[in-house]
């Protein structure tokens, strides 16, 4: 979604330092941005461009044509509006008295649109974001209040989510913001005050950071930040300190973050499960909260997510059913939040998601909660909103995640699944202590084993080649291997642009086969012993309708050779962990089919890394 930086200090130029923090947002949107920055008591100046960054530093040479110390600046992924210069941020009422940068969605703008133009405001953009500019400036003036009152006003009045950053000409060398369901976090340091949508923009700067929480907001001077509740009272808050380097944000010699991320999956792997494995190989979940007696007395599991973190859930589904014989269901965030859902009291939904901040899996948190179940967020943003909200946190220990196409946090998640799911188990008195045992030592040879496969990169980069031109590509399989379907498919069309489809094995002759032609390229996944046969009388049926075959799975059957054109093998594991190797060779191949497309790999169009939208 949209990012925002803004900066108010004594001595530094703001521009300069907007345009670095935004060039490390650019992955939440990425079709327009602007800046406004204020040079001493003057009105700010506002430039905005349509498109990339690089089109709005080219226009202010990078930020050295564009004087003053405080500013604010914006990425635009547009909602409300075309992408064009006129509806980029920030945006400002005819007087300048506030000018603004915000990241969500106000629902009733309309509405509010209506009641402004009523007072006299005109507009000049399609935006939501003007009216959210103007409904300050209204209450500003109207009641002849401070910022606080005016911004505590808009938001009673506003719905939908924001963060909201703007300038009083009242108050120069100040930056005042407002959050509801956007993140939005501050940063400080000795002389400077920094606020952001996400902590990578502020990082070479600082890592002192505060957490904006819901419904608060904030001002920002030189010498600090002080917040405030809807009521307008002060609420003292403390920092937290980062304790990731702006080097774990930055590519580090790879040509994308996507391959840069693809190869920390072992070290994602590794910390997650370090995380909750102890030395003896038993699992402790103390630190998320999660008692023996708790999870003894659950009687049923709902996973709800989006996306690949959706996936995440579907393989944790076999696994929980295999592993613990509890009913578990999965669920679209976007479906669960709408559909008032049956719950069992006695239940926990588990909300998988990187950012925390996915606006479908955030409300499907609230929704459960509300209905009084008990929940669990799997979540890769210390502090972000669902995991804040939720009962219980198992933090992924899988870094800060740039490239759109999740790998890294997908993997970790993954591990964070598979170990609920065994101490579950155990505890249920499903698994034998034994069992555990082996089962987590064969945990700790993943990362080893993702290794491996990662540095057999090179044949799929061959592979991967002769299929850039591909129109469709079908990924099968069945159990857990339908599940890493579902993601190599995902990974495949959100950056390659190719369509893609996963399917069932068995499912396939329902009626989708009648899409395969000659030539046209399916994906085999056979990992699971007990299904392989199966799978493998699929891929025949396709191929005997002119279909290419790609197979992968594991070292031993190697007599895949005989039915498929191409294939993979991945080390063996217990089958319950198999997707976190098949899917490597997966995210590879979407990988290098858009490089030879040559295609923006990282930042996929019309998609951004946090869906903060409904
Ligand atoms: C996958 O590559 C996508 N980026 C997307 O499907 C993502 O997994 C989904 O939007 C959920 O995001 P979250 O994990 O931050 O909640």
């Amino acid at each position: 979604m949209c990012g925002i930086v803004g900066f108010t200090n004594r001595k530094r130029q703001a521009a300069p330092v907007l345009l670095e923090g935004l060039s490390k947002l650019e992955y939440r949107g990425y079709d327009s941005a602007g800046l406004a920055v204020r040079d001493g008591e003057n009105d700010p100046v506002v430039v905005r461009a349509k498109g990339r960054l690089r089109i709005l530093a080219e226009k202010t040479n990078d930020g050295k044509a564009v004087p003053g110390l405080c500013g604010i600046g914006h990425t635009r992924w547009a909602t409300h509006g075309e992408p064009s210069e006129q509806n980029a941020h920030p945006h400002r009422t005819e007087d300048m008295n506030v000018v603004g940068v915000h990241n969500g969605i106000i629902e009733n703008y309309v509405e509010l649109k209506e009641k402004l133009l009523r007072h006299g405001y005109s507009f000049y953009s399609e935006t939501d974001t003007e009216v959210a500019v103007k409904l300050v400036d209204y209450y500003y003036k109207k009641y002849r209040i401070g910022p606080v009152d005016a911004l505590a006003k808009t938001m009673v009045r506003v719905r939908g989510s924001y963060a909201l950053a703007v300038m009083f000409r009242d108050y120069p060398g100040e930056i005042w913001v407002a959050r509801k369901d956007s993140p939005m976090i501050i940063g400080t340091e000795e002389g400077a005050s920094y606020v952001a949508s996400d902590v990578p923009a502020i990082l070479k700067y600082t890592r002192t950071v505060y957490y904006v929480g819901n419904l608060e907001m904030a001002r920002l001077t030189p010498d600090g930040v002080t917040f405030y509740d809807l009521n307008g009272d002060e609420s003292p808050k403390e920092p937290v300190t980062i304790d990731w380097d702006a080097e774990a944000a930055e590519k580090g010699g790879f040509e994308h973050f996507m391959m840069k991320e693809i190869h920390e999956q072992p070290k994602a792997i590794r910390d997650t499960m370090n995380s909750a494995l102890t030395e003896d190989g038993h699992i402790d979940f103390t630190a998320a909260g999660l008692t023996e007696e708790m999870i003894r007395s659950l009687r049923e599991i709902t996973i709800v997510a989006c996306g690949s973190a959706w996936h995440v859930g579907m393989t944790a589904q076999y696994i929980f059913e295999d592993l613990v014989r509890i009913p578990v269901r999965v669920e679209l965030a976007s479906e669960f939040r709408y559909r008032d859902p049956i719950l069992d009291p006695d239940g926990l939904v588990v909300v998988i998601s990187q950012s925390g901040e996915t606006a479908d899996s955030l409300a499907a948190l609230r929704e459960a909660r509300e209905k009084g179940i008990r929940t669990l967020a799997v979540v890769n943003v210390v502090g972000s909103s669902i995991a804040r909200e939720a009962d219980h946190v198992f933090y992924t220990l899988a870094g800060p995640e740039i490239a759109v196409a999740t790998t890294k946090a997908y993997s970790a998640q993954l591990i964070a699944m598979y170990l609920l799911a065994m101490q579950f188990s155990y505890l249920r008195g499903r698994l034998t202590e034994e069992e555990l045992l082996s089962m987590t030592a064969e945990l700790r040879t993943l990362p080893e084993k993702a290794e491996k496969l990662i540095g057999d990169k090179e044949r799929i980069q061959w592979f991967a080649s002769k299929f850039s031109n591909a129109r469709d590509i079908f990924f099968i399989g069945r159990g857990i291997d339908y599940a890493i379907c579902l993601e190599g498919s995902l990974k495949m069309k959100e950056i390659s642009y190719i369509h893609s489809e996963a399917y069932a094995a068995g499912e396939l002759k329902h009626g989708t086969i009648s899409l395969v032609e000659d030539g046209i390229l399916v994906v085999g996944v056979l990992t699971q012993n007990d299904l392989y046969e199966k799978t493998v009388s699929n891929l025949v049926e396709v191929k005997s309708r002119g279909a290419y075959l790609m197979g992968i799975t594991t070292y031993g059957h190697y007599e895949i050779e005989d039915t498929v054109d191409f294939n993979v093998y991945v080390p063996r594991t217990d089958p319950h962990f198999a997707a976190s190797l098949a899917v490597i060779p997966l995210q590879l191949m979407g990988y290098y089919v858009a490089v030879s497309k040559g295609l923006d790999v990282d930042k996929p169009r019309n998609l951004a890394k946090s869906v903060t939208v409904e």
